[in-house]
């Protein structure tokens, strides 16, 4: 910290003498990277430079509030305080077991000069990776209960580079396909996570940490300028945040990364994060789960009640049997519950979480699976009503304790909740935190469809286990475009990938779409394998129906493969063309390879210098054969095992839409 302020005392004396003003700057733990603050004209202002090159110029900070003066003028500084951080803290799952929180910490508490004399503090944090910022609004006499009429936090971005960017809360529950273009010609509201690659090949993604009681911030990018100013999702009277002080929003991060794998390696987001509260978290397990799911997007069976009804209790048995037989843990079953009948979608209210369609005997059920050693994923549709799910939400999580049930499935499909609401506004992410605080008190894990974007509380609450807010692979059953261009998976590690475990639900094998013919999963087999290393999640679905896996000897990969890590690796990668990622398992020396490519066969090359230097490998390798093509010949995948060290460098054959999967067994 010595060196730290020391270097600040030097480039504040600078920027005194330049600028007549005054300006302070806290760096990252090695130096490399600073944020700087200043009030100019009573306005205050951030910038960020990394390397001593500006990444972010002057931008502004502050609040317009209804009905009264905005926070944004007339500040002046009452204090300021620094500290740092350097503790490491385990996750219970995840890409990696030990997280260091390392950082430097600036805090700016502004008052007002004139009027009221509001106070409005700003919290800085550089980590050697990138910047997080939040406002905190203390306790105040002039200043008790206020709606945010607008956030004004600025990214004036100093030169134009390219983002890989989706449309920001239109009604799609974050469910379309990454549009590139210089920042410059967006014309739209983004989501966050914005990852952005810089002229020199480094990557900058901006999102948010720990989305509490606030709306979900995206970002407003006007045509010919550089700059994104937060956009928060409103309620529908066009408020965008009730408070009341003392307040803290979420945190606005800025990842700065030298490459792809320090970017998926950043945990700047995690850190910004409260620690766990949940006190055991033993019965909290990653898993992997087929289920009675895609044979109702194949309208091979239904939701609802009839002679094609999915969820029945015969049906539901030969799952329990096909996951015990293949090394995995959970069967998920959706349309079990009276509500599925008729329009559900925006008729949520129609949805009873306690009972049973009558040819679904849950005690049956769950006897035999407990009797198997798998366990039911439950699934809590509410067409978007989440007034009619929350009434019955304690109960809901009771029914399916007492079976032994411990991870649901929830989901708010409609465009707007209870008929009103945005999913990513205030409201949502009220409604979002009561399921997951709810579902731990009952000791039960959720996967999240139809979320707001996730911010990293899976630290707080890990029973957050993965959610969707993707375009996932249900598109390849029914969506009229085709479904998912192949270019898809080489983007989502680097975009949603970053805001948390992804609910894609991949693992087609039958690439034959009945009922849209013209639709289906545009990949090759080998590539569907690898997507278990690529897209992470610890929960992860053999999505496909089970005549489909049955006597298909590339199905050893997905029963073998882990849904925890110890290590996670970005090998040569490029955002929109291919990925390739290397992990280690969490609980055995052995090591997973996944690489992908978009339309185009690549020949690709690794090295295995991951590997323990004194030690032999056996590699399975699932790879495309020669003549594989995601749209002539998507089946065609050769299984082979090779021996292989540290020294080995391998050439990686990918076909159009391919892939290739690794089991690296420690001999
Ligand atoms: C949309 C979800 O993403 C999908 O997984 C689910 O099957 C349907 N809603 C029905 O709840």
């Amino acid at each position: 910290m010595k060196k730290i302020k020391l270097i600040s005392v030097i480039l504040l004396t600078i920027i005194v003498t330049a600028c007549n003003s005054k300006e302070i700057i806290v760096f990252s733990p090695n130096g490399n990277i600073f944020a700087a603050f200043e009030i100019k004209d009573g306005k205050p202002y951030y910038r960020i430079a990394k390397n001593d090159k500006q990444i972010i110029d002057f931008s502004q900070l502050g609040f317009d509030l209804n009905g009264e003066n905005a926070l944004n003028k007339n500040f002046t500084i009452k204090s300021t305080s620094e500290s740092s951080f350097d503790q490491t803290w385990e996750q219970p799952w995840g890409e990696e077991i030990s997280v260091r929180n390392h950082c430097n910490e600036l805090t700016v508490e502004l008052q007002e000069t004139e009027g009221e004399q509001r106070l409005l503090t700003i919290i800085f944090r550089v980590f050697d990776d990138g910047v997080g910022f939040r406002y905190v609004l203390p306790e105040q006499p002039n200043l008790t209960e206020f709606e945010i009429a607008d956030e004004l936090t600025e990214f004036v971005l100093h030169e134009d580079m390219y983002a890989w960017h989706i449309t920001a809360y239109k009604g799609e529950y974050y469910e379309n396909l990454y549009k590139k273009s210089q920042i410059s010609k967006i014309n739209d509201t983004v989501s966050t996570p914005l990852t952005i690659e810089t002229n020199d090949g480094q990557y900058i993604t901006i999102h948010e940490a720990n989305l509490t009681d606030y709306a979900a911030m995206n970002l407003y990018s006007k045509h010919n300028s550089t700059t994104l100013k937060a956009d928060l999702t409103p309620w529908s009277t066009g408020v965008k945040v009730y408070a009341q002080t003392p307040f803290a929003t979420p945190w606005r991060t800025i990842v700065l990364a030298d490459d792809l794998n320090a970017l998926v390696n950043s945990r700047i987001m995690l850190n910004l994060n409260e620690p766990c509260k949940i006190q055991n978290t033993d019965w909290i397990k990653p898993s992997k789960y087929v289920g009675i799911w895609w044979e109702m997007h194949m309208e091979k069976s239904t939701w609802g009640q009839g002679a094609k009804h999915g969820a029945n209790t015969k049906n539901v048995m030969s799952f329990i049997d096909f996951a015990a037989a293949n090394n995995l843990q959970s069967v998920l079953v959706e349309g079990w519950n009276y509500g599925w009948d008729g329009n559900w979608s925006g008729h949520g209210e129609q949805f009873s979480f306690t009972k049973p369609y009558p040819d679904f005997d849950i005690k049956k059920i769950t006897d035999y699976a407990a009797k198997k050693g798998v366990k039911i994923i439950g699934h809590h549709e509410t067409g978007g009503s989440t007034i009619n799910y929350e009434n019955q939400m304690n109960d809901a999580f009771a029914f399916y304790k007492k079976y032994g049930i411990d991870a649901v499935k929830t989901g708010y499909v409609y465009k707007l909740l209870d008929g009103k609401e945005l999913h990513s506004s205030q409201y949502g992410v009220r409604h979002y935190r009561k399921v997951i605080e709810t579902a731990a008190n009952y000791q039960i894990m959720i996967d999240n469809h139809e979320p707001v974007m996730p911010t990293g509380l899976q630290r707080t609450y890990p029973n957050l286990m993965t959610q969707e807010g993707v375009r996932g692979q249900e598109y390849d059953a029914w969506s009229k475009d085709g479904g998912n261009p192949p270019e898809h998976t080489t983007i989502i590690p680097f975009t949603r990938g970053l805001a948390g475990p992804v609910d894609f639900t991949f693992g087609t094998f039958g690439f034959v779409n009945p009922v849209y013919p013209q639709t289906r999963v545009r990949t090759t087999l080998a590539k569907q394998l690898a997507l278990y290393v690529v897209i992470y999640s610890p929960l992860q679905m053999a999505s496909d129906l089970l005549e489909k896996y049955r006597g298909k000897p590339a199905f050893e990969f997905i029963s073998i493969v882990p849904v925890d890590w110890s290590k996670t690796i970005i090998k040569e990668s490029k955002i929109g063309d291919y990925v390739v990622t290397v992990r280690k398992d969490k609980h055995s020396d052995d090591w997973f390879l996944g690489a992908i490519t978009d339309e185009n066969a690549r020949n690709l090359k690794s090295d295995f210098s991951f590997l323990d230097k004194d030690k032999k490998y056996m590699a399975k390798i699932f790879k495309d054969a020669p003549d594989a093509d995601w749209q002539t010949n998507p089946d065609a995948v050769v299984i082979e095992e090779i021996e292989i060290d540290s020294d080995t460098i391998m050439d990686l054959y990918l076909a159009a839409g391919g892939g290739i999967a690794i089991w690296i067994k420690a001999e």
